[in-house]
C-alpha cells in the first residue's frame, strides 16, 4: 500500500476545485486518510518547494502557492503514487492526456490544479513536512475488495 500527498493549489481551490479532486479520486478507488485546509506559510513553502530552489520559477512559484488558501491531504492505495500521477496528467495542461484532471482543467504549469508526490521517498519527505503521524487516519473503505486484491 502507497501514500502519497495531494495539494489542491490555490488556482483549484478558488476555481472550486477541491470537490473535483477529490470525486477523482475516490472514483479511482483511492483511500482518504488525512487532510488539512489551510494557509501555507513561506517557511513550508520553501521547505516543500526545496528541490526547485534556484530554477527560474522559483520565487513566483512561492508566492503562488502562499497566494490563497490549499487544501492538503493525504491518499493511500495500491501504487498510489502512480494512479494519482495518471489521474492529474503532466505538469503543463497542454501536455496533460485528454481525460486527465489538467486536460480538463489547465492550461499552464504553475496553474496546474494540484500537487503529487512523485515517488516515495518524496511522498514520506512531504508527508512528515505535512502532517503528524497522528493526523494520518487508518482506516479501510468496504467497497475496496471490489475495487482490488
Ligand atoms: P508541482 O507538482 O506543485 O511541483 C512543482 C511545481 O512547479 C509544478 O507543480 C508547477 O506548478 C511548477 N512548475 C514546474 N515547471 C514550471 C515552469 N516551467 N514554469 C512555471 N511553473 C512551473
Amino acid at each position: 500500500m502507497e501514500q502519497s500527498l495531494v495539494l489542491v493549489k490555490p488556482d483549484g481551490v478558488q476555481r472550486g476545485l477541491i470537490g473535483e479532486v477529490i470525486t477523482r479520486l475516490e472514483n479511482r478507488g483511492l483511500r482518504l486518510v488525512a487532510a488539512r485546509f489551510m494557509w501555507v506559510n513561506t517557511e513550508l513553502a520553501e521547505k516543500h518547494y526545496a528541490v526547485h530552489a534556484g530554477k527560474p520559477f522559483y520565487a513566483p512559484l512561492i508566492t503562488f502557492i502562499t497566494s490563497s488558501p490549499v487544501m492538503a491531504m493525504v491518499w493511500e492505495g495500491p501504487d498510489a503514487i502512480a494512479a494519482i500521477r495518471q489521474t492529474f496528467g503532466k505538469t503543463r495542461g497542454t501536455e496533460a492526456d485528454p481525460g486527465t484532471l489538467r486536460h480538463d482543467f489547465a492550461l499552464q504549469a504553475r496553474y496546474n490544479i494540484v500537487h503529487a508526490s512523485d515517488s516515495p521517498e518524496t511522498a514520506a519527505f512531504e508527508i512528515a513536512l505535512w502532517f503528524k503521524p497522528e493526523e494520518i487516519v487508518s482506516w479501510q473503505r468496504d467497497i475496496e475488495k471490489w475495487i482490488y486484491e
